[in-house]
């Protein structure tokens, strides 16, 4: 059966290819696209967004939310998406508009009036977790969340911590608390999809406007990796999310306690993942342990293909 979601995301070269995927109206039903900041300020996270959205004419509501995380300051990741959260494409003006409601609003109302909603996550956890706070009866509703971030060994952000999670952590520990069912695609499984020269060349060949979209911003990724990261390719991470809803063979999960470091000292935002189950604390969460890359890439050329 089709699967209703909501994304909530802050755009971002990866959080765009999710964005892609999820736009495949014969295999999802995107009931609409929240904004988070993080890869950049919410003005621009949300304008690009609405770009991806608008090229690909994935025709949805598209909410603005949280400007600021809920207990600390704001950080974002020029270094590796660019002053715009985006660089690397030129996009045309935006044929849509933003849904006038805020963001955390349009989680609520997508998951009030539909039922079975999976919310999918590739950004900061604070308008979930304030959807949470101002709408409780949501949490019983949700079918389950998908998420990127955290890591069951080091961060990228800091060496604790993940960027997503790292943002809000407050945010990501309220989430991570609330009993939903969760599963959690963390930087140990991410770092294995990298997008080498050769994936590029392969999407590059489908040559249709979906691969120009994806091409051109993969390039400029890739580049901002080498000079943060000096690694040659970056990882996709966050269509991992979307691709595990298709293709339940993509990723192995492990179900696990994972906590959230919220003291704010040298460990803030690390996922702390009871892999060997040493505290025996309530399995709170599926992580991700293992990526099957060949059929990650078949998803990523799928999702491509499907935009004529
Ligand atoms: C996560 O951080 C962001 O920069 C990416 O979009 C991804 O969601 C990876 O740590
Ligand atoms: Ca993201």
């Amino acid at each position: 059966m089709i699967k209703n979601i909501v994304l909530d995301c802050d755009p971002g070269h990866d959080d765009a290819i999710a964005i892609l995927l999820a736009g495949q109206k014969d295999k999802i039903n995107l009931l609409g696209i929240s904004v988070a900041a993080g890869n950049q300020t919410i003005k621009k996270t949300a304008i690009n967004a609405l770009n991806v959205a608008s090229y690909l004419n994935i025709d949805v509501p598209i909410a603005i939310g949280c400007e600021f995380p809920i207990v600390k300051e704001r950080v974002i990741c020029a270094s590796i998406h660019g002053e715009s959260g985006l660089d690397g494409f030129d996009f045309p003006k935006p044929k849509q508009s933003f849904d006038k409601r805020h963001g955390v609003q349009l989680i609520i109302d997508s998951i009030m009036n539909n039922d079975d909603v999976t919310m999918v996550c590739t950004g900061p956890l604070t308008n979930l977790a304030l959807a949470m706070r101002l709408e409780p009866k949501i949490v019983s509703r949700i079918k389950e969340i998908v998420l990127m971030g955290g890591s069951i060994d080091n961060g990228n952000t800091s060496p604790a911590a993940e960027f997503n999670i790292m943002c809000d952590a407050e945010a990501a520990h309220i989430v991570f608390n609330s009993g939903v069912s969760i599963k959690m695609i963390g930087l140990n499984v991410t770092r294995k999809v990298l997008v080498s020269d050769k994936v590029i060349s392969r999407m590059e060949k489908i040559n249709n406007s979906a691969s120009e979209m994806f091409t051109k911003l993969m390039k400029v990724f890739n580049e901002n990796q080498r000079k943060t990261f000096g690694i040659e390719a970056g990882p996709l991470h966050d269509p991992a999310t979307i691709a595990c809803l298709f293709d339940d063979k993509v990723i192995k999960f492990q179900s696990m306690n994972v906590e959230i470091d919220i003291n704010h000292g040298s460990s803030y935002g690390r996922t702390n993942c009871d892999v060997f189950d040493y505290l025996h604390k309530p399995h709170n969460c599926l992580v991700a342990m293992d990526i099957d890359v060949n059929r990650y890439w078949d998803v990523i050329e799928e999702g491509l293909r499907y935009y004529k």
